[in-house]
C-alpha cells in the first residue's frame, strides 16, 4: 500500500503586499513590511493552521517606482531567526541570492538559524534579476542569466559541502581527556570552481538537519534544470491546473534525468485566495482589491519581469510592442510568459 500523501502548505509573509496598492486596503497596516507584530501574528496564525512553513521573499534593489514593500522590509535571516524563538514547528524559509554573496557566508547563516530554530531552516535560492543589484555591490556588471545559473550551481554545491564540514558527532566535549572535538570528523572543502573559491571547514558544527531544505523558482529552461537537480521544494507561478500538471510532469522528467526520486519533489503552485461567506462577498472583496490598482501600477507592476522596464511609454491601446528579447536577461521565465499570452490573445 503506498503511503498517503500530505498537501504541504507553505505562507508567503510580505508585509504590506505584492502590489502598489494593498497598503490602502482599510484593514491593511501600513507599515507591516517592518513590524515584528505582524510577523509574529502572522506565523502564529500559520503554525496554529498546520502549515509547513513561512516564505520570506527577497531582492537587493529598489527605486522610486519600486513597490511599497520592496521599499521598505525585513533582511530575510533576521526576522526568521526573531520568528525562530516564538514558534516551535513551522518551516522558516528564507530568499538568498548567489549572484551577491559567497557560499561560506551563506552556509554559515542557514546553519545557524538551523540550529536555533532545531532544524526548520530553508533556502530559497534565487540569481537577482534586477540587474541595477549590480550597482549595491560595487560590481561592474550584472551577471547574464545562463552566467547566473551556472554560479548558482557552483554556490549550492559549495554551501551543500560546507553544511558536511563536521560529521554529525564531531564534537565528542570529552572534559575528561580535554579532547573538544575529533579532528578526523572535521572536513575542508577545498573547492576551487569558476566563480568560487572556499577552503572550509565551516565554523558551525552540522546542524540539526544538516542539509537544510532547498527552495527554488526556475521556470526557464536553465532554471526548470536547476531545480530538478538542486531542490527538495519549487515554487511555480501557473494560470490553470493544466498548466500546473504540465509544469509538475516536467519537473519530474527532468529531476529523473539527473538521477533523483522525482517523487521527492515537492512543486508549489502560488494561489491568492480571497475567502467570505458567499460568493457575493468574495465577488465585492475581490472588486475592492482590483479597485486599488491604478492604471499607472499595473503599467509599472508590468515592467517588473522586464527588469522594471518602462511600459508607460507604450499607447494603452496600441497592440502589445513587440519586445525582441527584452526579459531575457532578468525573469527569462516570467517575461517570456507574459509575451507569449500577449500573442496568443
Ligand atoms: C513564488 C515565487 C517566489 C519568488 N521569490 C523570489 C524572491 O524572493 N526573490 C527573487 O529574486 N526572485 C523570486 N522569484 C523569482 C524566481 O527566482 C525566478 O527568477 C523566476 O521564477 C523566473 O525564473 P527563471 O530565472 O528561470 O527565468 C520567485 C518566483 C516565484 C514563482
Amino acid at each position: 500500500m503506498s503511503k498517503p500523501r500530505h498537501l504541504k502548505l507553505g505562507a508567503m509573509v510580505h508585509g504590506v503586499g505584492h502590489g502598489w496598492g494593498e497598503w490602502r486596503h482599510p484593514n491593511a497596516q501600513p507599515n507591516a513590511s517592518t513590524s515584528f507584530g505582524f510577523y509574529k501574528q502572522q506565523t502564529e496564525l500559520a503554525e496554529a493552521a498546520k502549515f509547513d512553513f513561512v516564505f520570506i521573499a527577497d531582492s537587493l534593489h529598489i527605486h522610486a517606482k519600486s513597490s511599497p514593500h520592496y521599499l521598505n522590509r525585513f533582511e530575510p535571516l533576521t526576522i526568521l531567526s526573531a520568528l525562530a524563538a516564538i514558534t516551535t514547528h513551522i518551516g522558516l524559509v528564507a530568499t538568498v541570492t548567489v549572484s551577491y554573496t559567497e557560499p561560506y557566508q551563506v552556509a554559515r547563516q542557514f546553519s545557524s538559524l538551523d540550529h536555533i530554530s532545531g532544524g526548520r531552516a530553508g533556502w530559497n535560492v534565487v540569481t537577482s534579476w534586477l540587474s541595477g543589484t549590480a550597482d549595491n555591490f560595487g560590481k561592474a556588471e550584472h551577471p547574464p542569466h545562463a552566467v547566473r545559473y551556472r554560479i548558482a550551481k557552483e554556490h549550492v554545491n559549495a554551501v551543500k559541502g560546507l553544511w558536511d564540514s563536521w560529521e554529525d558527532d564531531a564534537f565528542a566535549y570529552n572534559k575528561q581527556s580535554g579532547e573538544f572535538f575529533t579532528p578526523s570528523k572535521l572536513h575542508a572543502l577545498n573547492h576551487k570552481g569558476e566563480f568560487f573559491s572556499v577552503k572550509g571547514p565551516l565554523n558551525i558544527a552540522r546542524s540539526r538537519q544538516g542539509q537544510p531544505v532547498i527552495f527554488q523558482a526556475g521556470t526557464s529552461e536553465d532554471g526548470r534544470n536547476f531545480a530538478a537537480e538542486n531542490s527538495d521544494a519549487i515554487f511555480v507561478h501557473v494560470d490553470s491546473i493544466e498548466e500546473g500538471l504540465a509544469y509538475a510532469q516536467d519537473l519530474k522528467r527532468r529531476a529523473k534525468g539527473f538521477g533523483r526520486d522525482a517523487n521527492s519533489l515537492s512543486i508549489l503552485p502560488g494561489i491568492r485566495p480571497i475567502v467570505g461567506r458567499d460568493q457575493a462577498e468574495v465577488e465585492s472583496r475581490y472588486q475592492q482589491a482590483v479597485d486599488l490598482v491604478t492604471v499607472e501600477d499595473a503599467i509599472v507592476a508590468l515592467g517588473r519581469p522586464f527588469n522594471d522596464h518602462d511600459f508607460s511609454k507604450y499607447p494603452l491601446d496600441a497592440p502589445f510592442p513587440e519586445l525582441g528579447d527584452l526579459g531575457s536577461n532578468s525573469q527569462k521565465g516570467g517575461s517570456d510568459r507574459i509575451k507569449q499570452l500577449a500573442k496568443d490573445e
